[in-house]
C-alpha cells in the first residue's frame, strides 16, 4: 500500500518529522497537530489493506495507524529520503561556528551543539574520513546526526555534507555510534539505529547499514540485524566490523538481562547479511552493566579490544564518574572464539570516552577518542552554544604489557620554532593557550598551567604518596570531577603536553599514561609557573595553513 494517503492525512511529508514502526504499528510524528486531518478509528478484522487510524496522541504529536500488510521498504526509505533533505536545510544554520574564547585552534569540536562519539574513522580511496556524534540544535544529547569531515595528512579537516540524519523509522531517534568498512570503491557505515516507542519511550535497537559509491552521500539500507541476540536487553549499540580468518565479524557493545556488560558477535561472508555468533566476555566477571562502543585490532602481534564498560566504581574518593574506558587482551582460539584478560584503562584524565581507531596505510594504529563524559554538559562553554571536542589522534603501539599512546607525529608540522627555558621556581608567560611542552619532573615538583591571577591548572608529583595529581579546582568547572591521582613508579616523571585552548593532554613518562582533560581558564590565563626546577622545550601550535583549495576547519567547527 502507498504512502502517500497517510502522509496527506498526515498534512503533507513538510508536516512529519518522523517514522516509527512498533509491532504492528505505523506512526508518524508531526510538526504541527492542527493540519492532521486523520481520524481516529475503531479496527475491524479484515481492514489489513487498509489505512485505519487507531490512535491520535497530542502529547507526542503522533498519529498512528494499523501497519498495512504490503508496506514496501523502498517506500518507506523514499519517505526517510524526504525526511532527510528537511532535516539537511534546517541544521545549515548550526554549522556557522560561535564565537567563543574557549573553542579550540586546532581540536575538532562541533561549530554549535553538542558532539559526542568520534564515529566511522577510517582510511579510504586516498583519504582519512572521520564522523561524530552530533546534536545541531542544543548542547544536550538528542536525536544524533553522523556529522563527516575527510582530510589527507590527519591535520587539516575540512567539513563535508551530513553523512546520516536521523529521519528514517529505524533511527529516527538518533544515528547511533558505529565503524566504517573501506571496501573496494564503496564506504560502508554500520551503526545503530535508535529509536523511542510510546510515552514511556522504550528503547529499540538495530544494526543499520549505510552505503556510499562517492564517499560523500550515503545511501541507507535499513537494519542488517533487526532483532537483538538473545538474553541481551535493547541496549545493545555501537557496531565494530573488522575481517577475520576469512569472514567479517561485527561486535556489539551489550547488556546482557542479568545488567552485565558483554560483547555480542555476529559473523557475515558478504556484509549485508549476519548471523548470530555469540556473546563473549564471560571470564571478565562483573565489569560494568553495559559496555559501550568497543574496538578490536591486531597490534605490534597482539589482539586488543578497546571498550567503554559503564557503572564502574572507582577505588579513589575523587573518581566518582561511573563511565569508565579501557582495553584488555584477546586471545584467539582456532580463529573463533576469544577469551578477554588484564582489563586496563586508555586514560587517566577527567574526559575521555568512546575512542576509536584507524590502520595508516603505513600500517599505523591511530587513535581518536571523545574528550567528554556521558553525563557531564554543563560547561562554560555550552554560554556559546557548543559543548565538547575531540582528543587530539595518538598513535598507539604495545610494549610489554601495556598499550603506548604518543601524538601523532603528524602534529609536529603544528609546531612554532622551539624555545628551551630552565625555570627554578619561577613563572613564565607563554602568551598562549595552544601549546607543546616537554619536560622531566623531579618528585616534590608542582607545575601550573594555564595560569592567570585566580586560576590555574596544577600538576602535583607528590612524592609521599608516588602520585601524579591533577587538580582543576581553581578553573571554570562548573561541574565534574576536580581531582585525579595517578600512581607512578618511575624516578621521575617525564611530561609531553599539549594543550589547546580549553584542553589538556598530558602524555606521561613516553606515553606509559596519559591524562585528557577539558580545562577552562580565561583566556589571559597563558602562565606556567613551577615550584622545583626543570628546562622545557616549548613550541606553540597552530594548523599549517592550507592551500586555497580547501577550507581547513581551525579545529573549531
Ligand atoms: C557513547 C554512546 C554510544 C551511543 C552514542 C549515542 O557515548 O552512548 O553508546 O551509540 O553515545 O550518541
Amino acid at each position: 500500500m502507498s504512502l502517500a494517503c497517510f502522509i496527506t492525512d498526515c498534512g503533507g511529508i513538510q508536516n512529519v518529522t518522523r517514522v516509527l514502526i512498533p509491532d504492528d504499528d505505523l506512526v508518524f510524528e508531526v510538526r504541527d497537530m492542527d493540519l492532521v486531518t486523520a481520524a481516529q478509528q475503531l479496527p475491524s478484522m479484515d481492514d489489513v489493506e487498509e489505512k485505519v487510524c487507531i490512535e491520535i496522541n497530542t502529547l507526542l504529536k503522533q498519529v498512528r495507524y494499523k501497519k498495512p500488510a504490503t508496506l514496501a521498504s523502498a517506500d518507506l526509505l523514499a519517505v526517510g529520503k524526504q525526511i532527510a533533505s528537511q532535516q539537511r536545510v534546517m541544521a545549515q544554520a548550526c554549522e556557522v561556528p560561535t564565537e567563543c574564547e574557549f573553542r579550540p585552534q586546532w581540536h575538532i569540536a562541533p561549530p554549535q551543539g553538542l558532539l559526542n562519539d568520534p564515529n566511522g574513522f577510517v582510511f579510504h580511496n586516498g583519504q582519512y574520513h572521520l564522523f561524530y556524534q552530533w546534536s545541531p540544535y542544543s548542547c544536550e544529547h538528542k536525536d544524533k546526526y553522523w556529522a563527516h569531515i575527510v582530510s589527507k595528512d590527519l591535520l587539516g579537516w575540512q567539513r563535508q555534507p551530513l553523512a546520516l540524519t536521523p529521519s528514517d523509522w529505524f533511527d529516527s531517534h538518533g544515528v547511533f555510534s558505529g565503524h566504517a568498512v573501506s571496501n573496494g570503491d564503496e564506504l560502508m557505515l554500520f551503526y545503530t539505529g535508535n529509536t523511542r516507542i510510546g510515552e514511556q519511550r522504550d528503547r529499540h535497537t538495530t544494526q543499520c547499514l549505510a552505503v556510499s559509491a562517492d564517499g560523500v552521500t550515503f545511501d541507507k539500507k535499513g537494519p542488517v540485524v533487526a532483532t537483538l541476540p538473545p538474553q541481551v536487553t535493547p541496549h545493545c549499540r555501537d557496531p565494530k566490523v573488522f575481517y577475520h580468518s576469512n569472514e567479517w565479524l561485527m561486535l556489539l557493545g551489550a547488556q546482557r538481562e542479568d545488567m552485565r556488560g558483554r560483547l555480542a558477535v555476529y559473523k557475515s561472508n558478504n556484509l549485508h547479511d549476519w548471523h548470530y555468533h555469540g556473546l563473549y566476555g564471560e571470564e571478565m566477571g562483573d565489569l560494568g552493566y553495559m559496555w559501550e562502543c568497543p574496538d578490536m585490532f591486531q597490534l605490534n602481534g597482539r589482539w586488543v579490544a578497546l571498550i567503554g564498560p559503564q557503572g564502574i566504581e572507582s577505588t579513589s574518593p575523587h573518581h566518582t564518574v561511573p563511565h569508565h574506558n579501557g582495553y584488555f587482551d584477546v586471545e584467539w582460539s582456532d580463529g573463533q572464539s576469544m577469551t578477554f584478560s588484564g582489563f586496563k584503562n586508555l586514560d587517566h584524565g577527567f574526559d575521555f570516552y568512546a575512542p576509536q581507531t584507524l590502520a595508516t596505510p603505513d600500517g599505523r594504529r591511530v587513535l581518536i577518542g571523545w574528550m567528554g563524559l556521558p553525563d557531564e554538559i554543563n560547561q562554560p562553554s555550552i554560554d556559546n552554544g557548543w559543548v565538547h571536542q575531540l582528543t587530539c589522534l595518538r598513535e598507539l603501539t604495545y610494549q610489554g604489557d601495556r598499550l603506548i599512546q604518543r601524538p601523532l607525529q603528524e602534529l609536529k608540522s603544528m609546531q612554532g620554532a622551539v624555545e628551551e627555558f630552565e625555570l627554578n621556581d619561577a613563572s613564565r608567560d607563554l602568551g598562549t593557550k595552544s601549546f607543546e611542552l616537554k619536560v622531566e619532573l623531579q618528585w616534590g615538583s608542582e607545575l601550573a598551567l594555564f595560569k592567570g591571577s585566580h586560576h590555574e591548572l596544577k600538576i602535583t608529583l607528590d612524592a609521599d604518596i608516588r602520585s601524579l595529581r591533577l587538580d582543576r579546582s581553581q578553573t571554570l568547572i562548573r561541574e565534574g570531577d576536580q581531582i585525579r591521582e595517578l600512581p607512578l613508579s618511575s624516578s621521575t616523571v617525564t611530561l609531553h603536553i599539549l594543550a589547546d585552548s580549553s584542553s589538556v593532554e598530558l602524555f606521561i613518562n613516553d606515553g606509559e599514561y596519559v591524562m585528557s582533560s577539558r580545562v577552562f581558564t580565561p583566556l589571559n590565563a597563558t602562565n606556567i609557573t613551577l615550584s622545583g626546577c626543570a628546562t622545557f622545550s616549548f613550541w606553540r601550535l597552530a594548523l599549517p595553513k592550507l592551500n586555497s583549495a580547501s577550507s581547513n576547519l581551525k579545529g573549531c567547527e
